[in-house]
């Protein structure tokens, strides 16, 4: 029985995308637990890039099964995109290796209405606009459609067409712009023709394996303080991206868990509004972010909203782990922080006269903390064709093992470039 997860241990976007494809490589199965079409990151496959945003990554690994569980929040349009991407670049997603809980909700165009609608006034957070919030309002007030309705197209069809006309009520009460129906009740019943193959008890399949040995790899998608319930509410997304959501979203026992990554960026993003203690702004703000030029540079995967950036907060990271039980952390782009002459790291909060070692539940406590920093000598050379530790410059090293020290979990993967191999694996 083994099931190895990996999280974003900070706010989204850590490069779990990287790590997980790695980590693919040894999976039998890889499973998204949470998050929809939210999520994303890119793929390079035979010199094309595919982008996914909800199909786990283990799609392009050969005899790799891949699930989308209960807990993720679909978009039938985006899947179909999806699968016709991954198709075109040469690899396949059929109904053979990917297979999709017929418990997942379904996102219609009139959560992705309502969304744009709410982000238009002073209740916005900064969300993706991609209707995960109120996809998963209408699961939790039970009035939510399942992908198992797939399996009647018509039935399905009919009951997205009269939800439709319900949540068109809402829309018109806020002169927001209303969705057609009709329109959408036919769309989504070719849709459900298309998906019903795919459709599965997915919790049973991932039981199974577990019995027959088969090694699993949980996928998250977001970032632990996006979480619901332990994130800096209400700045946060709506599913559970912490380590509960792994048994929730899959309907795995805990016992099967044996491993827990976290990633974590060498400093700090953040997209969308909400408390972010490190946060940068100036030349080193810009330095960090990067232009746009690249693929890497901090914007967002599915938006291209520029990202906010600051120093590492080992004081979130802190938090992550010993919330989520981490016991090893992928540390991603620590290439981009060479040329920097000091690094700083935020390893104490100070608020209202009391200094705190972990994140405080409160995010109006958390707006109001200021960061205690500890300095670190940077690095000039070049990082990027290291393959050990110990290749690492003195002062990378440094950086590395205080990180550890400060937020108690081991860095046992250390990516240094862009490309598949600038990796070091400890
Ligand atoms: P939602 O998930 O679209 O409802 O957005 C809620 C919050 O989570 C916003 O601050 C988003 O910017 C953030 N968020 C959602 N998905 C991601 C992600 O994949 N990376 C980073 N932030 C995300």
């Amino acid at each position: 029985m083994s099931i190895t997860v990996l999280l974003g241990a900070q706010w989204g976007d850590e490069g779990k995308g990287r790590i997980a494809d790695a980590l693919a490589s040894e999976a039998d199965i890889v499973a998204r637990f949470n998050g929809g079409p939210n999520a994303g990151h890119s793929i390079n496959v035979g010199g094309k890039t595919v982008k996914l945003h909800q199909v786990p990554s283990g799609v392009f690994r050969l005899g790799c099964q891949n699930i989308i569980g209960n807990g993720v929040v679909l978009n039938p349009a985006k899947l179909l995109e999806e699968i016709e991407q991954i198709n075109e670049a040469g690899a396949q997603a059929t109904p053979e290796n990917l297979r999709i809980s017929e418990n997942a909700h379904i996102i219609l165009q009139g959560h992705i209405a309502l969304d744009k609608a709410k982000e238009k006034t002073q209740g916005g957070i900064g969300t993706t606009q991609t209707g995960i919030g109120f996809a998963y309002a209408d699961k939790a007030y039970r009035v939510g459609i399942r992908a198992g309705m797939m399996r009647d197209a018509e039935k399905f069809g009919d009951t997205v067409y009269k939800r439709t006309l319900e949540i068109n009520a809402q829309l018109a009460a806020q002169n927001a712009e209303q969705v057609d129906a009709e329109m959408t009740g036919a769309i989504y019943t070719a849709m459900a023709t298309q998906i019903a193959p795919y459709l599965a008890d997915t919790s049973a399949i991932l039981r199974d394996a577990l019995k027959r040995g088969k090694r699993i790899l949980a996928e998250g998608a977001q970032g632990v303080l996006l979480d619901i319930d332990h994130g800096t509410y209400p700045f946060v997304t709506s599913s559970s991206a912490t380590i509960g959501g792994v048994m929730t979203g899959l309907g795995v026992p805990p016992q099967s868990i044996s491993r827990v990554m976290g990633a974590a960026k060498a400093f700090s993003t953040r997209v969308g509004k909400g408390p972010m203690p490190t946060e940068l702004d100036g030349e080193m703000a810009l330095r960090l972010r990067g232009t746009g030029a690249n693929p890497w540079d901090e914007y967002g995967s599915t938006t291209g909203r520029p990202r906010r950036v600051g120093w590492l907060d080992a004081v979130a990271l802190r938090t992550a782990v010993a919330v989520n039980g981490i016991t090893e952390l992928a540390l991603t782009k620590l290439d981009i922080l060479t040329g920097i002459d000091t690094l700083n790291i935020a390893t104490r909060y100070q608020v209202d006269g009391r200094s705190l070692d972990e994140l405080p539940s409160d995010s109006e406590v958390l707006e109001r903390c200021t960061p205690i920093y500890e300095q670190m000598a940077g690095w000039t050379e070049d990082v990027q064709n290291c393959r050990s530790f110990t290749e690492l410059p003195a002062n990378a090293q440094n950086y590395i093992r205080r990180i550890e020290k400060l937020v108690k979990a081991r860095i046992t993967v250390i990516s240094v470039g862009p490309e598949r191999e600038q990796m070091i694996v400890r």
